[in-house]
C-alpha cells in the first residue's frame, strides 16, 4: 500500500477554486484504489497571507514542505501584492529550494473542437515540452543601475551552467529515447551569442550520446511558427525557461486554453518533492464566481500520479478529460459551455468512477 503525502496550496483567487476539484479526484482515487492512500494538509500561503503577515510563506515554509511527497498548487497573484513578489517568494522559492529544474509541460489536444487552428486534429497536436526549470533567463541575476537618472540601466542577466544545462538536455534524451520519440531543441544562437550558442553545443555534445535518438533543432522564432503552423513537428521538445514558458502559453492556446493546460515540477533524482499546479493564474477577473475552469488542476493530478509511477490513473484521468469534452454537456464558460467549477468537476468524477 502506497501512503502518500500531499501538501495543498490552494494560493488566490480561482487556485482555491480549482485546486478544491483536483482534491475531489485524489479522494476518488483514495476510495477506489486499495492501494493508495492519500493524506493532505494544507497551506494557507499566499497574498491573503502575505498582507496579513508581511510574507507570501512561512520563513521555514521548505522545511515543513521537504517532507511531503508531492506538492499541490493552485495559483498565486493578487492585485494586493507586487506580482514579482507573490512569483519570486513562493512559486519561484519552491521550484529553486527543491531544485525542481524539470517543468513537463504536455501540449495534448483532446477535442479537435478547441483548437483555433485550422485543419489540426488530435493526432497533428500531442507533444510534450520539457523547459528548464531552474536557471537561465529567470536566474533572478542583474543590477539596477542610477536608479530614476538620465543615466539609468538595467541589467538582466541569464544564466546558463554546464551542470545546469546538461542535466535538462540529458533528462530530455532520456525521455524521447524512452518514449522513442524525436528531440526537438529550441533556442536562439543566432542573437544570444554566448548563452544560446553554448546551449546548441551542448545539445550537439550529449546527441552524440543518444545516437537513436531523432533530433531536431529550431531558432524559436521559427519554432513559435511551426507551434501554429505544423504542430505536428513536435514529439518530444527541450527548451529554456524562457522560451518554455511563452511557448507552452502558445501551446496552450491551441489545444483548448489556460483551462485545460498543467504543469509539473520534478527534481529527477527525488531528493525533494515535487510540485503539480494549473499554469494559469489566479485569474481575478473571475475569481469568487465559481466559474473557472477546473480541467487544468485535475490534468496536473494526473501528471501527478504518472510521477507516482500510477500511469494507469494517469490514462483514466485524461480519458475522463476526453469524454466530458466530448459530451460537451458540462463544461465551463472558458469553454462555451455554462456549468459551474463544482459542476464540472462532478461530472469529471462521475465518468472517471464509471471508467475503472
Ligand atoms: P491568468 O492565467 O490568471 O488569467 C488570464 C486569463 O485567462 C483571464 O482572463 C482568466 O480569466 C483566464 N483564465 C485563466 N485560468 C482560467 C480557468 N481555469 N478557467 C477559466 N478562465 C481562466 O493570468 P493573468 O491575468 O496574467 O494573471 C493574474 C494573476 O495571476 C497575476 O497576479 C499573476 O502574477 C498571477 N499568475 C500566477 C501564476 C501561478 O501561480 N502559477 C501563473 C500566471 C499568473
Ligand atoms: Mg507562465
Amino acid at each position: 500500500m502506497k501512503r502518500l503525502k500531499i501538501a495543498l496550496i490552494p494560493g488566490d483567487g480561482i487556485g482555491k477554486e480549482v485546486l478544491q476539484e483536483g482534491v475531489k479526484v485524489l479522494k476518488t482515487i483514495d476510495k477506489i484504489d486499495n492501494n493508495l492512500f492519500f493524506e493532505f494538509e494544507e497551506f494557507p500561503w499566499g497574498c491573503d497571507y502575505y498582507v496579513k503577515n508581511g510574507k507570501m510563506m512561512d520563513d521555514n515554509g521548505l522545511e515543513q514542505l521537504k517532507d511531503f511527497d508531492a506538492i499541490y498548487l493552485g495559483a498565486v497573484g493578487h492585485p494586493s501584492v507586487p506580482d514579482h513578489v507573490s512569483l519570486w517568494d513562493l512559486l519561484l522559492k519552491i521550484r529553486k529550494g527543491f531544485d525542481q529544474y524539470v517543468n513537463l509541460r504536455e501540449i495534448t489536444l483532446l477535442n479537435q473542437s478547441l483548437t483555433p487552428l485550422k485543419d489540426k486534429s488530435e493526432e497533428d497536436i500531442d507533444f510534450l515540452v520539457i523547459r528548464e526549470n531552474s536557471e537561465g533567463e529567470y536566474a533572478g541575476v542583474g543590477e539596477w543601475m542610477n536608479k530614476g537618472t538620465p543615466e539609468e540601466v538595467v541589467l538582466q542577466t541569464s544564466v546558463f551552467s554546464r551542470k545546469g544545462t546538461e542535466r535538462i538536455i540529458r533528462y530530455a534524451f532520456e525521455e524521447a529515447r524512452r518514449q522513442k520519440k524525436s528531440l526537438t531543441s529550441i533556442s536562439k544562437g543566432n542573437a544570444l551569442n554566448y548563452s544560446m550558442v553554448f546551449w546548441d553545443q551542448v545539445f550537439n555534445e550529449i546527441s552524440q550520446e543518444y545516437p537513436d535518438v531523432k533530433t531536431y533543432s529550431y531558432l524559436v522564432d521559427a519554432a513559435s511558427m511551426y507551434f501554429i503552423k505544423e504542430p505536428e513537428r513536435f514529439e518530444i521538445v527541450v527548451t529554456t525557461n524562457l522560451f518554455g514558458d511563452i511557448l507552452t502559453d502558445l501551446g496552450a492556446a491551441i489545444t483548448g486554453g489556460l483551462g485545460l493546460a498543467a504543469g509539473a515540477n520534478i527534481n529527477p533524482e527525488r531528493q525533494f518533492p515535487p510540485m503539480f499546479e494549473p499554469i494559469h493564474g489566479s485569474a481575478p477577473d473571475i475569481a469568487g464566481k465559481g466559474i473557472a475552469n477546473p480541467l487544468a488542476a485535475i490534468w496536473s493530478v494526473a501528471q501527478m500520479m504518472e510521477y507516482f509511477h500510477e500511469g494507469n490513473w494517469k490514462d483514466y484521468i485524461i480519458e475522463s478529460i476526453r469524454v466530458l469534452l466530448k459530451e460537451g454537456r458540462y463544461l465551463t464558460r472558458d469553454l462555451g459551455g455554462k456549468s459551474l467549477t463544482t459542476e464540472t468537476g462532478d461530472r469529471l468524477i462521475e465518468i472517471l468512477t464509471q471508467m475503472v
